[in-house]
């Protein structure tokens, strides 16, 4: 397993055209879609349950063959999160199925993909007897699912020394597999189960060859993403954790005293929808209370989009969704996992650097960041060494793809790399193998001075853009260009951060403008978290394997963490439901930066909504937030039927039908009680009245005074500008009305509307933006 496990690592970001390729059958994987059956004993039903009725479609719909029954093709039988089944047909048989009345929707099954402790600290959590880990116990009493690529149980992050027992209510399992069984779970990680079929099926191998999983086919996580992941939102505490050496500290997730289950439903290949509805659907019934998702695609229709279906009925049932908001930043409107229903997570800086200095022949230095654990004597740095840049614009040497690098060309040299087209750490191990000494990875235009730190295997430094002109330059003009990389170890406290990250994804939302996404941002540049170990003697060379952490960015970073926000929350109000955890999040995210001035966006600007949602979260003050907005998960359909959403459209995501002109007649004026406000203004439209309902979860006598920032051009109004609560739980309403009657000549616009509190009960803050848009039609 060592072995083979090292191949799939050092491919981890490659495409295998030959595995897809290998498939002579014609079979699909689609997920098929049924109207609701009760299913109950002594009823008319004729299936014994749910598992008879879902075979009872294919064995109408697939042809017998004597090897093969058609129950062979069934992958999975949905029952929780989602009604209906994945199996294996042709697409003559899907469209065969389509045409039931029984059946609602037949969809292909797609991939998507990774949105690839000091955070703790930075994030404000402490000990401080009023702060957000003892007024939630840790979040203890709470389980987080999270779905990604498995988990790495001997990780020390998921010891469970201090733990309380299971929560009786659990009904998840161990499932065991390849090096992996009951043992591996404690009180800490509660459940482990993994989802391959998906995968399978679209990767299919010979029989008995388990190399189309290529890894453990167990929860065991060969790729390193999920234990990241799960150790962020709830790890333990680990003193002394560090990449060897570099980052040094105590890590610990954000809710250590939440108890983590997991579900595997990602494999070197990718994630597949009928793998991740599978896994929510089990998530859910064994009795999550969130659930974390640093995955997705591209944004497309809710109704075609199997996370955003299966989070619609989590999130019914009482499961708070928290998914990362993407990487394809900063294109506007790259922003996925969009569903109103789910909390979504763009990534933002921390305020740690770790620097690694270029110093060039002629005396300059070009500052550069770098994780490399290796023994070179970090204050002096590394060896002066001879520059190449292969640049010929033939081969793409200069993206150092592995293959392409010349070993005459560069052994012995300190190279500089373009990022693109391949993962920061492979190229590495590019320069690596063709034998080089040193790499200097170089930021292209669109990077910007964007700067994640990796663990590389030789000695290397990221810089800039504007570094990498200058660099370029100096190579370019220099007849035996040298530089050496000087190594600055960890610093704490950034000029400027959290910022937000370049690679973030942006709204507006595509799919729906009216509301505001992402909702918020979250750490996720340079995370240090837990990381797999070996299985015994391996050949292993991979020094983050023998540190048991590593560093990654990503908006997958930045969802575990607000996934421990919010199981926090929940430990500190067991009553609450999702929105109004998510509410808690919105409302109370910090606008300004350590400094106290407005987030940047990267370095270019301060940051606008579509980049940061509400803000940079602030879990002390998401714990008490004073009022909430609820949303009772009806609304949520009523707020589709006022996006136009026809019937079968909106089925395919609530599973229930719905009179839509009857719910409008019944809800005039409806606008859904989300926690920011954005208006998508059509053209000839200059006007949008909105209400919105506060529940107060503060203190009793409390009073709140309303304070508006208009969008430039925009005028708002806010009715009643007071609201007084004498109760506990008491709900007012208020209205917000939006009027540009000049057409701008902007696509868009911003301000906010805070609710800030009076009167001697306390000063709580209810923020949410307002964001405006032009919909160019
Ligand atoms: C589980 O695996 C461990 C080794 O990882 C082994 O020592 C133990 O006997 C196994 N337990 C069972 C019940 O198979
Ligand atoms: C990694 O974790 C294992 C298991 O807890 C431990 O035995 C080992 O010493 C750790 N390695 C380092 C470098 O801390
Ligand atoms: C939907 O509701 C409207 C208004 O109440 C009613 O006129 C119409 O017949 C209903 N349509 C269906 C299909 O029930
Ligand atoms: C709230 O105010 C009312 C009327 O002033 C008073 O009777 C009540 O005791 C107050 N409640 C609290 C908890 O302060």
């Amino acid at each position: 397993m060592g072995a083979k496990l090292f191949v799939v690592f050092n491919l981890l970001f490659f495409f295998f055209p030959f595995l897809g390729a290998a498939a002579v059958e014609v079979l699909q994987t689609y997920i098929v879609q049924l109207h609701r059956q009760e299913v109950t004993a002594g009823s008319d039903a004729v299936f014994a349950s749910k598992l008879h009725w879902h075979l009872s479609f294919l064995e109408k719909s697939v042809p017998w063959d004597r090897e093969k029954q058609p129950s062979s093709r069934l992958l999975y039988s949905y029952h929780t999160v989602f009604d209906g089944f994945a199996a294996q047909l042709t697409g003559e048989e899907a469209a065969a199925l389509l045409e039931l009345p029984a059946v609602a929707s037949v969809r292909a099954d797609r991939r998507v993909e990774l949105h690839t402790t000091y955070s703790y600290k930075f994030l404000g959590l402490n000990f401080c007897p009023s702060g957000a880990w003892a007024r939630s116990g840790f979040g203890g009493g709470t389980i987080i699912g999270v779905l990604d690529t498995g988990v790495w149980p001997e990780n020390p992050s998921f010891d469970d020394r201090g733990m309380p027992p299971v929560p009786v209510r659990w009904q998840g399992v161990c499932q065991g597999g390849e090096h992996f069984n009951a043992s591996n779970c404690n009180r800490k990680l509660i459940g482990a189960r993994f989802y391959s079929k998906g995968h399978r099926a679209n990767y299919p191998t010979k029989p008995s060859d388990d190399v189309s999983l290529m890894e453990y086919v167990s929860p065991r996580d060969a790729h390193g993403h999920g234990t990241h992941t799960a150790s962020t939102a709830a790890g333990a505490a680990v003193a002394g954790a560090s990449v060897l050496g570099v980052g040094a500290g105590e890590a610990r997730g954000v809710a250590p005293g939440a108890h983590v289950a997991a579900y595997k439903v990602c494999w070197f290949n990718g994630c597949f929808s009928s793998d991740i509805l599978a896994g929510m659907d089990d998530a859910v019934r064994d009795g999550v209370d969130v659930l974390s998702l640093s995955l997705g695609g591209f944004p497309i229709p809710l109704f075609e989009d199997s996370i955003a279906i299966g989070s619609y009925r989590a999130t019914v049932r009482g499961v708070s969704v928290v998914c990362a908001a993407g990487n394809n930043g900063p294109s506007p409107s790259s922003v996925a996992n969009e569903a109103p229903w789910v909390l979504t997570v763009g990534a933002a800086t921390l305020d740690r650097r770790f620097p690694a200095y270029v110093r060039l022949g002629n005396g300059r230095i070009l500052y550069g960041e770098s994780m490399y654990p290796g023994k070179v004597d970090l204050k002096n740095g590394g060896k002066e060494l001879e520059l190449v840049y292969a640049a010929d614009g033939t081969r793409e040497e200069e993206y150092c793809i592995k293959g392409s690098l010349s070993a005459t060309a560069v052994a012995g040299k300190m190279v500089v790399c373009d990022r693109g087209i391949t993962g920061r750490a492979d190229k590495g191990e590019a320069v690596k193998e063709a034998g080089g000494a040193a790499m200097i990875l170089a930021n292209s235009e669109i990077n910007q001075q964007e700067d994640s730190v990796d663990v590389h295997v030789v000695p290397a430094t990221l810089i800039g853009y504007r570094e990498a002109v200058e660099l370029k330059e100096y190579i370019s003009s220099t007849k035996r260009p040298v530089a050496r990389i000087v190594f600055g170890g960890t610093r704490i406290g950034r000029a400027r951060a959290p910022a937000v990250a370049l690679f973030s994804a942006r709204g507006p939302s595509m799919t729906n403008p009216s509301v505001l996404k992402p909702d918020v941002i979250a750490p996720g540049v340079n995370i240090i978290a837990a990381w797999p170990g070996s299985l015994g003697p391996s050949g292993l060379e991979d020094d983050a394997r023998r540190s048991n952490f590593t560093v990654l960015s990503g908006t997958s970073m930045a969802c575990p963490h607000v996934s421990g926000i919010a199981a926090l929350i929940r430990s500190a109000h067991p009553s609450w439901n999702p929105a109004m955890i998510r509410s808690a999040i919105m409302t109370t995210a910090d606008v300004t930066d350590r400094q106290g001035k407005p987030i940047m966006d990267g370095e270019g600007g301060k940051a606008d909504v579509f980049a940061m949602g509400a803000g940079h979260v602030n879990p002390a003050r998401a714990v008490d937030p004073g009022l909430v907005y609820d949303i009772d998960p009806a609304d949520y359909v009523t707020h589709l039927c006022t996006l136009g959403y026809t019937h079968t459209q909106i089925f395919k995501i609530a599973h229930s039908g719905v009179n839509c002109s009857a719910v409008l007649q019944r809800n005039g004026g409806f606008s859904l009680n989300y926690p920011s406000i954005s208006v998508a203004f059509k053209k000839g439209v200059t006007s949008a009245a909105l209400q919105r309902t506060v529940t107060n979860v503060g203190t009793p006598n409390s009073t709140y005074t309303a304070q508006v920032a208009a969008p430039p051009g925009v005028k708002v109004r806010v009715s009643p500008t007071t609201l007084t609560f004498s109760d506990f739980g008491e709900k007012k309403t208020f209205r917000v009305s939006v009027d540009a009657a000049t057409p701008s000549a902007r696509d868009n616009a911003e301000g906010y509307l805070v609710w800030k509190q009076s009167g001697g009960q306390g000063n709580r803050r209810v923020r949410s933006p307002i964001a405006v848009t032009w919909v160019v039609e």
